[in-house]
């Protein structure tokens, strides 16, 4: 059965991010994929020291538990779903620590995350939605991930704590759900090639 992780980079708990990411798991047809949810929240991941250790061992030389444990279970999935909340207009600190530090093994290891499907997630209150869903976009290019497309981008507006918001923004719900029906799409068609 094929895998879906979905990752959420948010340290709020019970946010909106975790909302989004959580809806998008649950609309895959439970009975063809195996999906799995990682909150950051809880977790410490220390960002890339840029020893480019990884270079020749394929692995980080950074030992946290926090990171091998959510790398590994990247490597296993075949889908990726990743949730950012927009600081500042950007991706979460610790989120991108996670991205650039299994972006940088896989690429010293010639593997990156090849044959993967996935996308983000960005949630916002009000602007800057546009920056940090493109950086995201831009992991998963350089990744050698297939993005599939949704009928907009799959933002959320969403300020209030406690996801009181995410849950009542209908129409980037309809987009999470349209990307979640193009991913099975491209997903279960490699199932058939592979
Ligand atoms: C440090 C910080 C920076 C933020 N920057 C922005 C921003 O640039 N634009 C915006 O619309 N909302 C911004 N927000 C609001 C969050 O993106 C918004 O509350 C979002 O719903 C948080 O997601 P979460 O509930 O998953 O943590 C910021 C919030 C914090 C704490």
């Amino acid at each position: 059965m094929q895998k879906v992780l979905g990752i959420s980079g948010s340290l709020r708990e019970n946010g909106n991010t975790e909302y989004l990411v959580r809806y998008a798991l649950e609309l895959f047809d439970q009975t063809s994929f195996k999906t799995e949810f990682i909150s950051l929240q809880g977790l410490t991941i220390r960002p890339c020291r840029g020893c480019y250790g990884c270079k020749n061992t394929e692995e980080c030389t950074q030992k946290d538990d926090d990171f091998n444990f959510v790398y590994q279970k990247m490597v296993e999935a075949d889908g990726l779903i990743i949730g950012s909340p927009v600081y500042f207009s950007s991706v979460h600190p610790q989120l991108m620590a996670l991205l650039d530090r299994a972006g940088f093994v896989r690429l010293w290891s010639g593997k990156r995350f090849s044959g993967k499907v996935g996308g983000p997630i960005t949630v916002a209150r009000r602007a800057g939605h546009n920056m940090a869903f493109a950086q995201l976009l831009l992991w998963f290019f350089i990744n050698d991930i297939i993005v599939p497309g949704s009928s907009y981008w799959t933002v959320g507006v969403a300020g209030a704590s406690g996801a009181r918001d995410a849950a009542k923004d209908e129409e980037g719900l309809n987009h999470i759900r349209r990307f979640v029906e193009n991913m099975t799409k491209v997903m279960k068609a490699l199932r058939v090639w592979g």
